[in-house]
């Protein structure tokens, strides 16, 4: 058995890392590859750093399909600071008759000789270098050197890293900027689900929300948000800004009681229409929640909290937007969602349309009142969408669920 040992925080684990981990594991012929997820620096180091259990979870899921992969705890389960020495010795102990090939960048390799029990590192282990691109240093003879004085086996293996960092997953995020295809799916949802690398107001605004909304409905605001990024990115609009409006949009969505008296507490009177389809209650009341309760004072924010549920004839790019998040974030896995998904990143106005006509026929199908704007929406969103209707029956007929 030849075992790959990759050390790192992984905060968080991206493609850059994986790919790296693949082409060793291919060029060394490694029957496995272990990623071994860094504990928490003791107390004062600790700031801005995720917490190990959760980089370990981004991790496990990253590598749930890779074949021969798999996140390891030992360091911290260990806690605190961990020698490489100690997590291969413990590797060794377990694995006794495997051939350890431990991991490791150029840049690493050129501190090498200044860790911790260097020697013993390489009496267990064979050192496998990863090259940077663009890199000068002359890694070969770095590992002649390595091995001259210190014994042991130094490869230098023919792989390049990527350019992707785990820096730049981490400011992308804090910026509204999407980070879809930098890891695994799995990997991006659970980042987005557990707010992490987002701006601390938005983190604190996401937990009041968590206070008020159950657990399904905060998840689906925060997914809401990671699609309004996505889609305010591709049209050109302010990202920040529908993110923070993909997060709230549904910060009045309750039923029953709670609704009620969520109503009484805002001095919020529903329309006529209103309660006879009492799930849209929550756009208007939303938009009055986000102002009283939030402190959210932009108008086009408030605007299109209010019109998320109906829609409006006058609907502007960045009404669609947050329309479209919330019917098209990944939760939402009704028939045919896929394509709506295309169209929104081609044409809004006639992905607003699609998904209100799939609407339309989800409640005539169960007998379900229409809300009477719904029809001059529709109308109106059709006549103006440059994609025309051709593609709009291409994407129709599709089944629904509010
Ligand atoms: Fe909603
Ligand atoms: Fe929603």
């Amino acid at each position: 058995m030849k075992i790959g040992v990759y050390g790192g925080t992984f905060d968080p684990i991206h493609n850059g890392h994986i790919e790296i981990a693949r082409a060793v594991k291919a060029e060394l012929g490694l029957d496995s590859c272990v990623f071994v997820v860094a504990a928490d620096p003791p107390h004062k180091d600790f700031s801005g750093r995720t917490p190990a259990e959760l980089r370990l979870e981004m991790t496990r899921l990253a590598l749930e399909n890779e074949d021969g992969m798999r996140a390891s705890d030992i360091e911290i389960k260990r806690g605190g600071v961990s020698y490489t020495v100690d997590t291969l010795e413990r590797i060794k102990q377990l694995e006794p008759d495997a051939e350890l090939y431990f991991i490791l960048g150029a840049d690493m390799l050129s501190s090498f000789k200044k860790w911790y029990m260097p020697e013993k590192i390489l009496a267990i282990a064979t050192l496998a270098a990863v090259q940077r691109s663009g890199q000068k240093a002359d890694l070969h003879a770095l590992a002649d050197a390595i091995m001259n004085e210190l014994g042991g086996t130094v490869i230098v293996t023919n792989v390049v890293g990527m350019e992707l960092s785990s820096t730049t997953v981490r400011s992308r995020m804090n910026d509204a900027l999407p980070i879809t295809g930098l890891m695994p799916y799995e990997t991006e949802l659970f980042i987005h689900r557990n707010m992490l690398y987002m701006p601390k107001e938005l983190v604190s605004l996401g937990k009041r929300l968590g206070e008020r909304l159950d657990e399904a409905r905060l998840e689906h605001s925060l997914l809401t948000a990671r699609e309004a990024v996505m889609l305010a990115n591709r049209h050109g609009l302010d990202a920040e800004k529908a993110r923070l409006c993909g997060l709230v949009h549904d910060c009045a969505k309750l039923r029953g009681a709670a609704l009620e008296s969520y109503m009484k507490e805002l001095g919020f009177n529903p329309t006529a229409d209103e309660r006879k389809n009492p799930y849209t209650i929550h756009a208007r009341l939303g938009a009055l929640a986000a102002q009283k309760e939030y402190g959210i004072d932009d108008p086009e924010i408030l605007r299109a909290i209010r019109l998320h549920t109906l829609g409006s004839p006058d609907m502007t790019p960045f009404d669609e937007v947050i329309f479209l998040a919330d019917k098209l974030e990944p939760t939402r896995d009704y028939r045919k969602i896929a394509k709506i998904r295309v169209l929104a990143y081609e044409d809004m106005d006639a992905a607003v349309a699609a998904v209100i006509r799939n609407n339309i026929a989800y409640n005539r199908s169960r007998n379900m009142p229409v809300h009477p704007s719904t029809f001059e929406t529709l109308e109106a969103i059709e006549t103006r969408s440059e994609t025309g209707n051709e593609l709009l029956n291409a994407y129709s007929n599709t089944d629904t669920e509010e």
